[in-house]
Parts: C-alpha cells; sequence; structure tokens
C-alpha cells in the first residue's frame, strides 16, 4: 500500500474510532497536541504497563519515581540543556525548551522550565534513592511521564509533536563496564520491540555519526522505524558518561571498596506516541474473509484496548439478549475492558471489533439457551469455536494471556 494512503487511513481510523483526536478540534486545533480518546488511552496504559512490568517491577535493579514537569533553571544550565537544547532557525539557535514562571509575587517568582526529557527527573534524585535505598551499582532510576518541546515545525501525526509522555531510565554503572552494559540493553530494547508487538523487520539500527550526538552523548544508537512517511527515529540509547552527575556535583561512594566515584550513565528511551503510531502501522491490516474485504488491527492481546466483546445473535430476540448479557457481566469480573454490542447486524459487529483489534468476540445464539455454550471468534483467522459458558473466563484467561 502506498504510504501516504496507509498513513491517511490509520489516522482516520484512529479519529472515527477514538484512537486520537486533534486537541482542541472545536476551536481550529493546536498545532503539535492531539488528544487519547478512550481506545487511545487504553493502548497508553497497555504499552506503559507492559514496559513498567519489563522494566521496573520485575527486577531487582530498577528504582521507579513520577518527579515534577517543572524544574527550576539551575537544572537545566547544570544538564547543558539552557545552552545546547536547540534547532536551527532564521540563522539562531532556537531554544526548544518551554519557559514560564511560577509563583505570583514579583520578587519570590522561579524562572521554571517544563522539562524536554524526563532524564533530568532521575539525576536529581540519585542521592536520594541513594540515601533512602542504598543500591549496588549497576542500578536504575525509572520513570514514565509528559515532557514538553517547543517544536519548530510538529508534523507527521503522532510523531512530532509538542506535548509527549516518554518512558526512559538511567543505568548507573561504572566506567569500564559501559560497552558490556550498552550491548546489554541493546538486546532488551530489542526484545521490548517484539514483546509490544512492533513489526521488527521495519525496525532498523543507526549508529548515530560523532557530529550529531547529543551534548551529554558519547555514543547512541537510534532505533528507526519504517514510519509511513519515512524511516524516523522510534527509540535511542545513549551512553551520557559521567556528565550529568559530573555537572550535579554528585557521585556514589561504595561500601564494599571504600571508593568514590562517579557512576557512568547507559540511557534507553522510549517515545508512547512513537510507540503507539508504530504499533497501529504494524497492525494494521487489510484481508478477505468469506469474500468480504476487511481492515483489522492485528495487536497483540495486552496491547489491544478491548479484550473481549460479547453480542446476541439477533438484537429483537430478548432471550438471547438476556442470556448475553448474563455472560457479559460474568466475563467482564475477570476480563477487562469487556464490550457488549447488539447494534446492526452480526457481520457489521465482527468488522466493527476486528477494526479496533479486539482479539475475541463472543455470540450467544439459539444453541445457547440449550446446551450453555458460546461460539467464541479469533480475529484473525475469523474461526469460531464452541466453549461451555462454565468453561469461558478460564479459556480467555489463557488465550489473552493474562
Ligand atoms: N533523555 C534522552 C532523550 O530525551 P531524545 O532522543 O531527545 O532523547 C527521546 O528523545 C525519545 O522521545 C525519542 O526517541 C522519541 O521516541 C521521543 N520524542 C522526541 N521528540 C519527540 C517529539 N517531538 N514528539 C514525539 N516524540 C518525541
Amino acid at each position: 500500500m502506498i504510504s501516504e494512503i496507509k498513513l491517511g487511513k490509520i489516522i482516520s481510523l484512529a479519529k472515527r474510532r477514538g484512537f486520537v483526536y486533534p486537541s482542541s478540534e472545536i476551536y481550529g486545533g493546536l498545532a503539535g497536541t492531539w488528544d487519547y480518546g478512550p481506545l487511545g488511552a487504553e493502548m497508553m496504559y497497555n504499552i506503559k504497563d507492559a514496559w513498567w512490568k519489563k522494566f521496573v517491577a520485575s527486577r531487582d535493579d530498577m528504582y521507579g519515581i513520577a518527579s515534577s514537569i517543572m524544574m527550576p533553571e539551575q537544572v537545566w544550565v547544570a544538564s547543558g540543556h539552557f545552552k545546547h537544547f536547540t534547532d536551527p532557525f532564521e540563522g539562531k539557535k532556537f531554544n526548544t525548551m518551554f519557559k514560564s514562571k511560577a509563583g505570583a509575587l514579583k520578587d519570590e517568582t522561579t524562572e521554571i522550565y517544563l522539562r524536554p526529557e524526563l532524564a533530568q527527573g532521575m539525576f536529581v534524585n540519585f542521592k536520594n534513592i541513594v540515601d533512602s535505598f542504598h543500591p549496588k551499582i549497576p542500578f536504575g532510576i525509572a520513570q514514565i511521564g509528559r515532557c514538553f518541546r517547543n517544536e519548530i515545525s510538529p508534523r507527521d501525526f503522532l510523531f512530532r509533536v509538542r506535548e509527549f509522555d516518554l518512558m526512559e531510565f538511567e543505568y548507573f554503572i561504572r566506567e569500564k563496564d559501559w560497552e558490556k552494559y550498552f550491548e546489554y540493553w541493546r538486546k532488551e530494547m530489542w526484545n521490548w520491540i517484539k514483546e509490544v508487538g512492533i513489526d521488527d523487520k521495519k525496525v532498523h539500527e543507526l549508529e548515530v555519526p560523532n557530529n550529531e550526538l547529543a551534548h551529554y552523548s558519547k555514543r547512541t544508537i537510534d532505533f528507526q522505524y519504517d514510519f509511513p512517511f519515512g524511516k524516523k527515529e522510534l527509540y535511542g540509547l545513549a551512553y551520557r558518561t559521567d556528565h550529568d552527575l559530573k555537572n550535579h556535583k554528585l557521585d556514589y561512594y561504595d561500601e564494599d571498596t571504600k571508593e568514590r566515584f562517579i557512576p557512568h550513565v547507559i540511557e534507553p528511551t522510549f517515545g508512547i506516541g512513537r510507540t503507539l503510531l508504530a504499533l497501529l502501522d504494524s497492525a494494521y491490516t487489510e484481508d478477505e474473509l468469506g469474500g468480504e474485504k476487511r481492515v483489522f488491527l492485528k495487536l497483540k492481546s495486552h496491547i489491544a484496548p478491548v479484550k473481549v466483546a460479547v453480542f446476541p445473535l439477533l438484537k429483537n430476540k430478548s432471550e438471547l439478549v438476556k442470556k448475553a448479557k448474563d455472560v457479559y457481566e460474568m466475563i467482564k469480573k475477570d476480563i477487562q475492558p469487556a464490550m457488549f454490542d447488539d447494534d446492526g447486524n452480526i457481520g457489521k459487529r465482527y468488522r466493527r471489533q476486528d477494526e479496533i483489534g479486539t482479539p475475541y468476540c463472543i455470540t450467544i445464539d439459539f444453541e445457547t439457551l440449550e446446551k450453555n455454550d458460546v461460539t467464541v471468534r479469533d480475529r484473525d483467522t475469523g474461526k469460531q469455536e464452541r466453549v461451555k459458558i462454565r468453561e469461558l473466563t478460564s479459556y480467555l484467561k489463557n488465550a489473552i494471556n493474562i
């Protein structure tokens, strides 16, 4: 499919079905901002959840935090962003950080910046984490949160925006180990790409040339994705050396070896909007089922915004509707979100669920009333199977892997 056409189809599906809306649209929109609708928000939380579980909750060496978006000017002077976080514009350097003032009284106002990256939140809390938890090197500090950049020309849907969520961690190591951990996290990033369901054949590593490295980096690999508008950065992996801790005048004391030193840092970073866009692009599929064309999102179950939909075969048969509602209420206790739909004919309902990537649809028909079983339809193959109602929850839990 021609890429531009595919992007148009993805944007229109995202809007029509409640994944992503242009923000402040009734007032003409605001460049570089998008709002996530109910299905997009659900998907975003699924991405965050999966990331937090993999990189934070399941590990003993990672400390998750949630730090402030507003940070004082001193932070950005020390980090180098005050000087270097710029894009060229009309022959000058344009700093893309959003600046504001906190407080009302003139002599008590503080110059603040909305963070353009999460990393400084981790660095300014380095001493707090060490004092509270006494971690041994290597260890990491992670967070998920919103960042702001005054991009000169926001474009390409969710790709380049002015307000976006990031998932990022700083992994503190001894200098001599940087290559080892760079390799380790590179592999883990590839694992994440596969686990979340991004088409890994469309992901390519780019060794960022020395003259294009960020001011803090000694080595960076960009994970690029074949977006419909070209091969562009999806994620980044940087060796930040001891740049940040050194400039914040922080160090680490090893109780065992009695040495004091400045840890070095490996930083994997993941944009959420770009993840969602790559997922929609990877999952968007057109095929033919039963002689009819259809569009479906081949999302992994843990990422799909709706896990299961329940329908009565016919809307105007009250005994079918009642039974379907009972089954829906039963399933919903364990599997969320579930959706009930009795609008239009059954074929249309399947298509609607396919289009939002619901992995399983359940239909209550006349046989259900006699035998207490239902049909379970698989999104990708369209194949249907009869399953006893009493086994349905565990069948679905197993199939969805939750
Ligand atoms: N702390 C490192 C850092 O912030 P970055 O490459 O400047 O590195 C990290 O940004 C990630 O944030 C990118 O890999 C990308 O996924 C995402 N990102 C950056 N700018 C963005 C923008 N304007 N809109 C959406 N996502 C963006």
